[in-house]
């Protein structure tokens, strides 16, 4: 296993939507164990793999610091909301270092897709593993969560960027 590097707002790659999984084999495998470890050493509780510069459709999770277990990965993904109820919580992104604002999600959620073998997997997800869920579905079709924002919030989300640290390189 080994870390890859985090790719950063800006970067195409997390404007792509990424291709369905179609082949379930050793590389695959590597992705996902070297997604878990990029995840873990930057603390976060999810990460999409357009994150890490692979146009794959697959996430990995860890919210086990909620419910034990609550950690893995998840290909081709679709997920549906189960009743209309939503929360509104901080959200930030690994690709968007240092931005968190209040975001809207659904409340909860049914994901459906595979593991890492082809077999099929499911599960409903409320309170943060829902919005993560969300979060990382957006991530594999291009969608960051600044696009979730209310108008309002977008706009400070947006003036902290330019400000950003990490987001410095010269623009014309
Ligand atoms: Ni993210």
């Amino acid at each position: 296993m080994a870390t890859r590097p985090i790719r950063m707002f800006g970067d195409p790659v997390l404007r792509t939507r990424a291709q369905e999984v179609t082949e379930f084999d050793a590389a695959l495998e590597h992705l996902i164990d070297d997604m878990l470890e990029t995840m873990d050493e930057a603390g976060g509780v999810g990460l999409a793999a357009n994150q890490v510069g692979v146009t794959k459709r697959v996430f990995v999770y860890d919210c086990s610091h909620i419910e034990e277990g609550l950690r893995g990965h998840i290909v081709n993904p679709v997920w549906e909301a189960i009743g209309e109820e939503t929360q509104i919580d901080q959200e930030g992104c690994l690709s968007i270092p240092g931005v968190q604002k209040d975001t809207e999600r659904f409340q909860t959620v049914k994901v459906s897709g595979q593991d890492k073998d082809g077999n099929p997997v499911s599960m409903v997800a409320s309170g943060l593993m829902a919005r993560c869920i969300q979060h990382e579905t957006d991530h594999l079709d291009g969608i960051l969560f600044l696009k979730r924002l209310s108008p309002e919030l977008r706009k400070e989300a947006m003036a902290e960027l330019r400000n950003a640290e990490w987001n410095q390189e010269p623009r014309g």
